[in-house]
């Protein structure tokens, strides 16, 4: 049972663009909101982000632009009312943010600068400290939080959704790690519950996601009964900083603005491979940028291609991407000098907890915002940038939709919680987590066929039993924070390996080497999954 709790009227889970943005509004609605968040409030993806937040703010762009280049990328699968909501409410969220006190990139005559990425045939992309501009946007939120006083529970990873007697959503369990009164395993009792926890990129072995980025939110929500949907569109980014085949981890991005501003993609004899393959060549959506390096790689035999912006000089890089050329000579490479190394790796979930219009899961009082929900609006692969921004959209309609609602009829108050049920047994140990990633980064990577999948599904489960089997408890995980987060990762990479297997089809990040085509027939549709896999 909880050893602590505190009530609240909404507690959102998770502290990035979309948990603070959520709680922000929630607040100044009058709602009593606290904030959880499994380490510092700004650990989360939020921060790394680089390139920008797309929206509609140039002369002769409009939402209705914005729309066709998200259909586009989404390859046939995004919910185009979704993605209407985000183009139309987007400038507007963005103008708020910036009231908030996000300071972005301007031009010469003061207005935000705005750069391309993959996928926008118009120059939409907000920016900050050049490159920076995740990590700007959270320190605006993180700073408005405090200044509003909010209530925060930092090192708290969060385990499950509480119900009360009646079944319905009373909060969340917590493990919170740390010194002070609220170690151990405690609770927030509130009726209304915001997922935020953001997305699942440490299942692969090399992603551009931070250590947080677990898939607890997926997990939680799997366990709690509500529909998942589109988990095998994982987005590879197509340039990350390769720093060798065995570098595992969270790997440096090196942002798609890059391309935006005019670098090129190159083999190692210098030759431009993206020239010819679409009409935007290094800018084409992410997805078919990401394949043609792969062939390219594999033709090759390289395990890398380069990305050239030697033309750039050395004022341009130190002005315009400083956080990207600082990583680079980080590691001893010189982009002013040299081309720069890259390789795709794991880097969005554009699946996640199926949400409507406001952000509402299927479970009652459960709401999921930002890259844990999949609201519709990224398809078969997300839009370059589109995810911050629909972090804010959405954060304001779920908001929005929590404080009408308790106004409306008042939300139960979660008087006499129940703890929900455990996640099913076992817990998975740490010393798992490794392998997790290795079979999922082999098996279910950014090249998938039936074969791979099959090897890695038999390969999870192999590590499912093994746990299982291991009555002593001498490999499997203590109640800690390693062993629930090992738990999530296998719990994830299960379903979404499911669902890879049964979408034979190539579409947008999805891509089958048995199945190279794109089936409308039989796949424009959603693969949705509820609960955990059968663990008999
Ligand atoms: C980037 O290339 O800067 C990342 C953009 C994104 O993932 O939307």
């Amino acid at each position: 049972a909880p050893g602590w709790a505190i009530t609240a009227d909404v507690v959102v889970v998770g502290s990035g663009v979309a948990g603070l943005t959520t709680a922000l509004r929630c607040a100044a609605a009058g709602l009593t909101t606290v904030v959880v968040t499994k380490a510092r409030l700004d650990d989360g993806s939020t921060r790394w982000a680089q390139g920008g937040i797309a929206a509609a703010l140039g002369e002769g762009d409009t939402p209705e632009q914005h729309l066709d280049d998200t259909l586009v990328a989404g390859a046939g699968l995004c919910d185009e009312e979704a993605v209407r909501a985000l183009v139309t409410e987007g400038p507007g969220a963005v103008r708020r943010l910036i009231a908030t006190g996000a300071r972005f990139d301007t031009s010469a005559g003061g207005d935000i600068a705005l750069t391309r990425e993959g996928g926008h045939h118009r120059r939409r992309i907000a920016h900050a400290g050049g490159d920076a501009t995740g990590a700007e946007i959270s320190r605006a939120l993180v700073d408005a939080v405090r200044d509003a006083g909010l209530r925060t529970v930092e090192n708290a990873l969060v385990l499950d959704l509480l119900t009360d007697a009646d079944g319905r959503t009373a909060g969340v369990s917590l493990h919170v790690m740390g010194e002070g009164r609220h170690d151990g395993v405690g609770a927030v009792h509130a009726p209304a519950v915001v997922l935020a926890t953001g997305g699942m990129g440490q299942i692969f072995s090399a992603t551009t996601n931070p250590a947080v980025s677990t898939g607890d939110g997926v997990a939680l929500a799997l366990r709690a009964g509500a529909e998942v949907s589109d988990l095998e569109f994982v987005q590879f980014h197509p340039t990350v900083l390769f720093l060798g085949a065995e570098s595992e981890g969270q790997q440096p991005l090196v942002s798609e603005a890059v391309r935006g501003e005019g670098a090129h993609l190159v083999d190692a004899s210098g030759e431009r491979f993206m020239l010819g393959q679409h009409e935007l060549a290094e800018l084409a959506p992410r997805d078919i940028v990401a394949k043609a390096i792969m062939r390219r790689m594999r033709e090759q035999g390289a395990d890398h291609m380069y990305l050239d912006a030697r033309h750039f000089g050395a004022e341009m890089w130190e002005h315009r991407f400083p956080t990207i050329l600082a990583a680079c000579r980080a590691h001893g490479i010189d982009p002013v000098t040299e081309p720069v190394p890259v390789s795709p790796a794991a880097h969005y979930a554009s699946g996640g907890v199926r949400t409507d219009l406001h952000g509402r899961t299927t479970v009652p009082g459960l709401w999921a915002c930002g890259e844990v929900a999949c609201t519709g609006v990224h398809g078969a692969n997300r839009l370059a940038s589109n995810s911050l921004l629909e972090g804010l959209v959405f954060a304001e309609r779920i908001a929005d939709d929590i404080a009408e609602r308790i106004a409306a009829h008042g939300l139960a108050p979660a008087a006499a919680p129940v703890t929900g049920d455990r996640p099913p047994l076992p817990l998975i140990a740490p010393e798992a987590r490794a392998d997790i990633q290795r079979i999922m980064s082999h098996g279910a990577g950014v090249l998938r066929s039936a074969d791979s999948l099959r090897q890695a599904a038999h390969a999870l489960e192999a590590v499912h039993r093994a746990a299982a089997e291991d009555d002593g408890r001498a490999k499997a995980g203590l109640p800690g924070v390693d062993s629930w987060e090992t738990t999530n990762l296998l719990a994830v990479a299960q379903v979404l390996t499911a669902a890879a297997l049964e979408r034979e089809e190539t579409r947008g990040c999805h891509w089958r080497e048995d199945h190279p085509d794109r089936d409308d027939t039989a796949f424009h549709r959603h693969l949705v999954v509820r609960a955990v896999p059968d663990r008999t």
